[in-house]
């Protein structure tokens, strides 16, 4: 294998696709222009959009370019160590020139080649779209991008011959579904076809005859995608065939070099090495010592990392309270935060900034004609959070006297949310201060508080950061309870260790993160939706008592393994009774009164979240 840097490898896979004819062009803005429906550009083929529809490209039928990219869906994941919210993707595009045979040998050739990346092929892998039947009208899986009325989409035999034919053996060859295999759109309209991935295995060898990506190991990392652009969904959320199928790529930057250096993590390779240097000088702390303090450093490299490709963009936002600046503050609060978590001071972002700079200025020159301005803004919101932050720890000072008083030490979540409300402050530093006076937060009373003001003030983050119920209303609140059937329902099918890891919810659709091995299968997933609608079919009552934690769990209640609960707590039935229920939950709703109100409820995707824990995205309608 070829132990490539990112300049490296970026410059072979230029080479590569021009040595086949390709045009390189220019990765574009990471502030997408003509786009509504995204803060930021996710993919390569985004700027490109126009042209996978049927423009003519100035530079040709065959582009190659790399493409800076951010996703903000995951933001809360950062910190393990395979998430980024920034990442460069390497693509080459076919504008109604070639297609599968071709795209598949030229992926093959560059993966294998000694010339190019020389990967042993034993360690590769790969998944084909495994086709979907014709939908009509309604069906469970219309909306999730069933082709309306079409005549469905049959098994992509096509790509796995070619695959086999160049050497990928049959049993490393999967099958998978839409959640796997299907690419696009990226906002909510556009192109999209299935896919076909490749997966390099990061265990020593794999754990069974036919271990293949999507294997429950989890050792198989995807590194590259050829998407066969098909379809254009419309803005009613139809498939209309394209009139010229085109060929979109992706390649993984920072995935390709961990693979290529014998590494298993993103943050363990030299992308990131010189950045997480400078965060140890600046703490004075040492990475790969203790996982609390790795997770700080991974947040603040891959934050930095980011907020400095907003600030040096050519488009840059600054940091504000809305859309793409919204998230960019976000990003450079928590910074700050880990900064402070990992040394009483905290550091200079600038300072980590100027590293970020110097690193990716080659392939990046935007970067560093855009330095000073990148750490100008990088101090003044640094100063802006200082500031509500003092005001906040001088506000605390002021409270703790009284706060004192309470003999069971715990400092109410309304007066927490005042401090939060007023000056900023965020919960997670009242409640280190109030542990540090020796008491508790009431964190259950914050998170209500909390949601009760998100739904007055939906103007804040827009759906940048979907978060728990910060976008209210009646629809979140009939999603809201349609978790806790999903959840109940989960359990039922598939057993008692299908806990849930994460729940999101907006005014358009639930997504539910929970553990379990192995994808589900599509008996699985008719059950689990058959028995949430027999469930709301009933039109069960859903009612809240209060009680204490350890009688909420007698009864039978599901509580969150490792959470901090409160020794009072609200607990959800769903059911005729406290003892005739389908469902009991320890949460803090709101909830509707009758499941009756909810509507058809459907499983659109399944799919991996991270290992070991699947995800379910799901609509009522
Ligand atoms: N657009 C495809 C992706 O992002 C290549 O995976």
């Amino acid at each position: 294998m070829n132990r490539l840097t990112a300049d490296e490898l970026r410059s072979k896979y230029i080479n590569f696709f021009v040595s086949k004819g390709h045009a390189q062009i220019q990765g574009k803005s990471l502030l997408p222009e003509n786009d509504p429906t995204v803060l930021f550009t996710t993919a390569g083929m985004h700027p490109l959009v126009p042209y996978l529809l049927g423009e003519q490209h100035p530079a040709g039928k065959r582009l190659v370019d790399f493409q800076k990219c951010i996703r903000t869906g995951d933001i809360d994941a950062v910190g393990d160590a395979s998430h980024l919210t920034f990442f460069e993707m390497l693509g080459n595009w076919s504008l109604g020139d070639y297609f599968k045979e071709e795209a598949i040998k030229m992926s093959f050739e560059f993966l294998t080649s000694p010339q190019w990346l020389n990967i042993p092929i034993e360690k590769l892998g790969v998944t084909v779209f495994e086709g979907e039947v014709a939908t009509k009208g309604s069906g469970a899986t219309e909306g999730s991008g069933a082709t309306k009325g079409s005549v469905g989409i049959p098994r992509d035999d096509e790509s796995a011959a070619i695959w086999k034919s160049l050497g990928i053996p049959e049993n490393r060859i999967a099958f998978l579904p839409r959640a796997d295999n299907w690419w696009g759109p990226a906002g909510t309209t556009g192109p999209c076809g299935p896919d076909t991935e490749m997966f390099y295995y990061i265990g020593d060898t794999p754990c069974k005859e036919d271990c293949k990506p999507g294997c429950s190991c989890n050792k198989w990392l995807e590194i590259w995608n050829d998407v066969f652009m098909q379809y254009n969904k419309n803005a009613a959320g139809e498939y209309e065939p394209l009139s010229r199928k085109c060929v979109d790529t992706g390649m993984g930057i920072e995935r390709t070099v961990t693979v290529l250096n014998g590494k298993t993590s993103v943050y363990d390779t030299e992308i990131f090495a010189p950045i997480i240097a400078a965060i140890e000088k600046a703490a004075n702390c040492r990475y790969g010592q203790d996982a609390e303090t790795d997770r700080s450093i991974r947040i603040i490299a891959d934050h930095v990392r980011s907020a400095v490709f907003i600030l040096g963009d050519p488009k840059a936002v600054s940091p504000s309270n809305v859309g793409a600046g919204y998230v960019l503050r976000r990003l450079i609060r928590r910074a700050v935060r880990h900064g402070r978590k990992l040394s009483g001071e905290g550091m200079s972002l600038s300072l980590i900034a100027e590293v970020v700079v110097d690193g990716f200025k080659g392939a990046y020159p935007e970067l560093e004609q855009n330095s000073a301005f990148i750490k100008n803004e990088l101090n003044k919101e640094e100063a802006k959070f200082m500031e509500t932050l003092q005001k906040g720890e001088h506000e605390f000072e002021k409270l703790l006297p009284n706060l004192l008083k309470d003999p069971r030490k715990i400092m109410s979540g309304r007066l927490a949310f005042k401090l939060y409300d007023t000056y900023g402050f965020p919960i997670e530093l009242t409640e280190e201060l109030a542990g540090e006076a020796g008491m508790t937060v009431n964190r259950e009373e914050f998170d209500e508080a909390f949601k009760k003001h998100q739904e007055l003030s939906r103007s804040m983050s827009g759906q940048a950061f979907k978060g728990g119920l910060g976008d209210q209303g009646e629809m979140a609140v009939k999603y809201h309870t349609a978790t806790h059937l999903l959840h109940q329902a989960l359990k039922l099918i598939l057993g008692e260790h299908a806990a849930q890891k994460g729940s999101n919810i907006t005014a358009e659709r639930l997504r539910f993160d929970f553990t379990h091995e192995a994808p589900m299968t599509a008996e699985e997933i008719k059950k689990t939706e058959d028995i949430v609608n027999s469930q709301i079919m009933k039109d069960l009552p859903v009612f809240m008592e209060t009680m204490g934690i350890e009688e909420a769990k007698a009864q039978g209640a599901i509580a969150l393994f490792g959470e901090k609960y409160e020794a009072q707590v609200k607990v959800y039935t769903i059911g005729n009774s406290a003892s005739d229920f389908f469902t009991k939950e320890v949460c803090g709703g709101p909830h509707v009164e009758r499941t009756g109100t909810l509507g058809n409820f459907s499983i659109q995707k399944e799919q991996s979240s991270s290992a070991g824990v699947r995800r379910i995205r799901a609509v009522l309608k």
